[in-house]
């Protein structure tokens, strides 16, 4: 059963995408070369604690920390450690989620470090441009597919490989509800979009195969291939008025 969300408790998701959208300006200024990745953990909580809002990921199935931390073959749900520093030249994937008045937003980001080379950087602009087309298909009256198709087909037509294993959800009073938003499918398919649903989307693109496994931590999903991996989201309230990216600061 998909929930349908009242102009309440789209306010309170407002309000928790608001102080993940302050998250990322904050991000882009805290990633560079020797910072580890507890310590980006550790800024990010405080900060939403400092909010008064609290973190959605944290505990959630007994993960330890606030922010997944995914660098280069790292695809989601890397773990925060004082041990790993960032490199010039590594790319992280940055994923959090928060909890305002029991509703939930949920946004990642992936960025450089310093300088990448010229492919990487277009894996990570082309991961950003099918969230944005899939942002466009977010209408009342499309279907789920016509969002999976969109970032499909936007990056493998630059010859990138799309997860499968893991997909993007419905959300609101808890971080994962239906429907599930696959990155892959037809146009036209699936249920069809209706004002009041949230979506959180979110895909994760590779520079090689669409394969993943899970490191011995039980967390970290890895490409199969060793191959770089990006991974952008959003949470999208679809509404008469179209799309309404709850976790980005109105232009
Ligand atoms: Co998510």
């Amino acid at each position: 059963m998909i929930l349908l969300k009242s102009p309440r408790e789209l306010e309170h998701m407002r309000a928790a995408g608001r102080i993940l959208a302050e998250v990322k300006a904050l991000l882009r200024e805290i990633v560079r070369a020797g910072v580890s990745t507890k310590e980006i953990d550790d800024k990010v909580e405080a900060f939403i604690l400092s909010k008064g809002a609290q973190s959605a990921f944290k505990g959630y199935r007994g993960y330890p920390a606030t922010v997944c931390t995914s660098i280069n073959e790292e695809v989601v749900h890397g773990i925060p450690s004082p041990k790993r520093k960032l490199k010039e030249g590594d790319i992280i994937g940055l994923d959090l989620g928060c909890i305002v008045e029991g509703y939930y937003a949920d946004c990642a980001i992936s960025l450089p470090v310093g300088p990448v080379p010229a492919r990487v950087q277009e894996l990570l602009d082309v991961t950003r441009e099918s969230l944005d087309k899939a942002i466009v298909q977010c209408r009342v009256g499309n279907r789920i597919g016509d969002i999976s198709h969109a970032v499909q087909s936007h990056c493998e037509s630059h010859g990138f490989g799309v997860v499968r294993a893991f997909v993007g959800h419905g959300i609101g009073r808890a971080l994962h509800e239906e429907p599930q938003v696959p990155n892959f499918g037809e146009p036209g398919r699936g249920q069809a979009l209706k004002a009041g649903m949230v979506l959180a989307i979110e895909p994760m693109i590779t520079l090689g195969s669409w394969e993943v496994r899970v490191l011995d931590d039980r967390w970290t999903a890895v490409t199969a291939d060793g191959s770089l991996a990006a991974h952008f989201e959003d949470t999208i309230a679809i509404t008469d008025d179209g799309p309404d990216i709850l976790t980005r600061i109105a232009a």
